[in-house]
């Protein structure tokens, strides 16, 4: 079957896209429950983040080089032409008993000065089908692909948003951070409308809130206003905006583990850990029957 293709997508900065990322595809490939699963991750934030997260100093180098990330394929397009998405994954987990494992298609800090180059403004680019179309040979290879966004909405958001099926909104409890999912809804249809197939577009899929605090009066008032917010969204086109649960709470764990690029699931048991693997199984009930 056919990878199912997420895109963590927030404009605002710091709610967790990158940690949700890394932990959901660690918790897919390798969890007990998800045991088996080829997770491919693709780094599109030029800051490298969730590329550093997976690699060890020593590949580092290697992988976020030109022609071993992104960078390469967006290269590629520029020249008007085309490299095939094998040469630039790194393998970064397998078990050989299950079969499972996590690929990664890194990110490289050249990706910022190419965000700025013109030809990436091109008629070409302007339909922002690189990963979309690097990925499509390899599908059938991978059972989900995560994709990492920066924030802002760049010409690497827009190739997400292409390549994706749905959208998963990383999420924060506070006012600017709600503001920011009625930006991504409306800039979506938007970039959508410009396409004559506007399914060729990834819908929002839903929301994971990250660092609850529970009983936190100001979390709490936001959460209620999110639910509003997603009702009506959702009512706009007739499709339900999930709402993943649990919501994922603040813990020195997640720091924690982040400051070591370890995955939660390979860490001893947390609450927070539980609440990765929770989202996890909701995540994969929600578009189970997805195609
Ligand atoms: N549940 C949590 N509890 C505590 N800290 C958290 C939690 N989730 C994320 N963080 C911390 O929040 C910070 C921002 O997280 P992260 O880098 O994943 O956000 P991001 O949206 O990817 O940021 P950027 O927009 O820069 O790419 C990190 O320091 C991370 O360790
Ligand atoms: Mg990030």
């Amino acid at each position: 079957m056919a990878a199912k293709i997420w895109a963590f997508l927030n404009f605002k900065g710091g709610v967790g896209k990158t940690t949700d990322t890394v932990n959901l595809a660690a918790i897919l490939a390798k969890h007990p429950d998800f045991r088996g699963n080829r997770v491919l991750v693709i780094d599109q934030d030029p800051q490298c983040n969730a590329t550093l997260w997976f690699l060890t100093r020593e590949r580092y180098h290697v992988a976020t080089s030109r022609n071993k990330s992104a960078y390469h394929l967006y290269e590629a397009q520029m020249r008007g032409s085309q490299v095939p998405i094998q040469d630039v994954i790194t393998p970064v987990y397998r078990d050989p008993e299950s079969g499972g494992g996590i690929d990664l298609v890194g990110a490289s800090f050249d990706m910022l000065e190419q965000e700025e180059d013109p030809s990436l403004g091109g008629e070409a680019a302007k339909a922002a089908t690189v990963i979309q179309r690097a990925i499509e040979p390899v599908r059938n290879a991978y059972d989900y692909i995560l994709i990492d966004c920066p924030p802002g909405y760049s010409i690497f958001t827009r190739n997400a948003l292409r390549a994706a099926q749905h959208v998963i909104v990383p999420y924060t409890a506070d006012y600017l951070a709600l503001e920011g999912i009625k930006w991504i809804k409306q800039l979506r249809d938007r970039f959508a409308r410009g396409h004559a197939d506007p399914n060729s577009v990834a819908r929002i899929g839903g929301v994971i809130v990250n660092r609850y605090r529970a009983g936190f009066r100001a979390s709490d008032a936001a959460l209620a206003e999110l639910r509003v917010v997603l009702d009506e969204l959702g009512a706009q086109t007739g499709e339900k905006i999930h709402l993943f649960r649990p919501f994922i709470r603040e813990a020195t764990a997640v720091t924690a583990a982040n400051n070591e690029q370890r995955a939660l699931v390979d860490c001893e048991p947390t609450a927070v850990r539980r609440d990765f693997i929770r989202v996890a199984h909701d995540l994969v009930q929600t578009f189970r029957r997805h195609v």
